[in-house]
């Protein structure tokens, strides 16, 4: 069997693709032998690696554009940039078998994500494949007006909506020494390893059935935004 890939994309940038790849890649090296793969010419997720204490579980670097597939992992975590060409999404659609999409909570960030979806909709033919894809909301302060409106606009998308992630110094103390949260000291991360939990189970379930989980595949093909047309959204303050 071959690995799974789990993709995190979003072509607006600083959205939290790279924290959300490294926290997956810390999470999924306690399930089986992991990699993950860095499309950025930032290297952040290379360099998250490089300051991984080497006696912590393996997670190996791979190089992304050159990557070609491998049977030598169970789980590769693909981080892309936020500039990726459409025949790029394309491939990169390709070859996930699951894909999420962090969402920042405010105006510019939900109109850029409507955008996006679109794209993918259009050229990263997620229609046909029935690809598990879902969205995450990270760094959500709650009870905030614009969290309503971020929540309005992706149960518009009929995507699954599968986890809001806190803004917490607890992800800048994992990306600063190349672990994950899970690593952390539970009491410390307790709230944040509660949010994650939605988004495993989902992704878990996704990963191990090779298909969008049942709950979500109906809500999905219910209703997919239509190709060219933008979700509605209204003014945001
Ligand atoms: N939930 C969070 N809480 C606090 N800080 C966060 C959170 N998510 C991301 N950040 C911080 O926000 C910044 C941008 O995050 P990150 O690098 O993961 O985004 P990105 O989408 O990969 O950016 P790029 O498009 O440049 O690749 C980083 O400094 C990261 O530490
Ligand atoms: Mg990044």
């Amino acid at each position: 069997m071959g690995a799974k890939h789990i993709l995190v994309i979003n072509t607006k940038g600083g959205v939290g693709k790279s924290t959300l790849s490294s926290n997956l890649a810390s999470y999924f090296s306690f399930k089986g032998r992991t990699a993950l793969c860095d499309f950025d010419r930032q290297m952040s997720g290379v360099r998250w690696l490089e300051r991984r204490d080497p006696s912590r579980r393996r997670i190996d670097s791979i190089t992304g554009w050159e990557y070609r597939g491998t049977d030598d992992y169970d789980f590769i975590v693909m981080d892309p940039p936020a500039a990726v060409a459409r025949k790029d999404l394309v491939s990169l659609m390709a070859r996930s078998d699951v894909v999420l999409i962090p969402v920042l909570p405010s105006p510019i960030d939900i109109y850029a994500a409507a955008d996006f979806v679109r794209d993918l909709i259009v050229y990263g033919k997620i229609r046909t494949t029935q690809k598990p894809l879902a969205v995450v909301a990270n760094r959500v302060r709650t009870n905030t007006v614009i969290y309503d409106k971020l929540k309005r606009f992706l149960q518009s998308l009929k995507l699954p909506f599968i986890a809001s992630l806190r803004d917490s110094q607890n992800y800048i103390h994992a990306s600063t020494n190349g672990i994950g949260i899970f690593e952390m000291e539970p009491m410390v991360v307790a709230r944040d390893i509660e949010q994650w939990q939605p988004m495993l189970s989902w992704i878990n379930e996704a990963v191990e059935k090779g298909r969008m989980p049942l709950m979500d595949q109906q809500s999905a093909r219910a209703s997919r935004p239509t190709p060219h047309k933008k979700p509605k959204l209204r003014a945001v303050s």
